[in-house]
């Protein structure tokens, strides 16, 4: 048996749910919203497409916490998204009070879950979730590196005219302009990026990926909700089947990378308890600097976020 609760029913709440049902690897998802029978409706839909798309996952929604007992896994996408002008961090004083009682909310209910969080700024609400929760920091963990990375590998599909299931990339950082996209550890079916691209062309692709979510927003005055949602459902996946799957996660980092008490996007290995190892990849001096840089500008929203006295 497993439960997933979904909190937030919006765009990417909903795909969540939605992407989580067409896997059929759990056998509830719990859909939750403040918005009155919002979450209802949403879980209603996702469960009338199962005779059509042939899946079993029941989905339900809920105002109703009570409703989120037992969950293996939760999903945090409550909050609000970025409108045309604003960066993630514009989203703290909204979100960081919305992210906090929502676990908290999840925890008089459930003892020792796993947090996904996706509510922006990303590695500052995975910080609050954290700190909110005081749960083992393997089981706390931010959505979006898998994201970033997907929008670098599409971009470079488009660019090199083939399937994006070929391309294999890492990316790191914080989920913000600074996000570093790392060339030296992108394959395309196994051969190394850096032999079918001219140096120019993959400078403006990394550059479009580290402003991609701003691309979306321009385009559609919200943010992104399809990629997200089915990156947030590939990390549950990984959770649920326990097997061992590498991706670009933000964790708690104790010193790896140079980098201590913040949560910043590493490659890390999930499994059933969580994080189960953090990767340490050598890195060359500018992806090193680039990390660096990226750090620092996480370490300024957290202390923001410290000045607001919410943990
Ligand atoms: P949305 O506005 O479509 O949905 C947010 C939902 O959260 C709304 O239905 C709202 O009623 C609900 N909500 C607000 N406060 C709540 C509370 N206390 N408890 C339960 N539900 C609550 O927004 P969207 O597009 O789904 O984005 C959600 C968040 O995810 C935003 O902060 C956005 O920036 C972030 N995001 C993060 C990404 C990432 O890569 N980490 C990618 C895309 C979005
Ligand atoms: C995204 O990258 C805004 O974080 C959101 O699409």
């Amino acid at each position: 048996m497993s439960k997933v609760t979904v909190v937030g029913a919006g765009n990417v709440g909903a795909t969540v749910a939605n992407v989580l049902a067409h896997k059929d690897i759990v056998n509830e998802v719990v859909l939750v919203d403040i918005k009155g029978d919002f979450a209802k409706g949403k879980a209603l839909d996702t469960w009338q497409q199962a005779p059509v798309d042939y899946y079993s996952t029941k989905v339900t929604g809920t105002d109703n916490y009570k409703d989120t007992k037992g969950s293996d896994i939760v999903v945090i996408t409550a909050g609000i998204p970025r409108r045309p002008g604003m960066s993630r961090d514009d989203l703290i004083s909204t979100n960081a009070k919305i992210v906090v009682s929502v676990t908290k909310s999840i925890l008089k209910h459930t003892k020792n879950p796993i947090f996904i969080i996706v509510s922006n700024p990303l590695d500052v609400m995975s910080f609050a979730a954290l700190k909110a929760s005081g749960l083992d920091p393997k089981r706390v963990m931010g959505m979006a590196g898998i994201l970033d990375t997907a929008r670098y590998r599409a971009f470079l599909a488009t660019e090199l005219d083939v399937s994006p299931k070929d391309i294999q990339a890492v990316l790191m950082g914080g989920h913000g302009d600074t996000m570093v996209p790392l060339p030296r550890f992108t394959t395309v079916a196994g051969i190394p990026v850096t032999d079918l691209i001219k140096k120019s062309e993959l400078n403006k692709i990394v550059k479009r990926t580290q402003k991609g979510g701003g691309e979306l927003v321009k385009l559609m005055g919200t943010s992104a909700w399809y990629a997200p949602g089915a990156a947030a459902a590939q990390m549950v996946e990984s959770i649920i089947k326990d097997d061992g799957r590498i991706f670009p996660v933000s964790a708690w980092l104790q010193g790896e990378y140079g980098v201590k008490d913040m949560f910043l996007g590493v490659p890390v290995q999930l499994g059933k308890e969580g994080i189960k190892r953090i990767i340490t990849l050598k890195l060359n001096a500018q992806e090193k600097k680039g990390l660096k840089t990226s750090a620092a500008a996480v370490k300024k929203v957290i202390t923001d976020f410290k000045k607001m006295k919410l943990v």
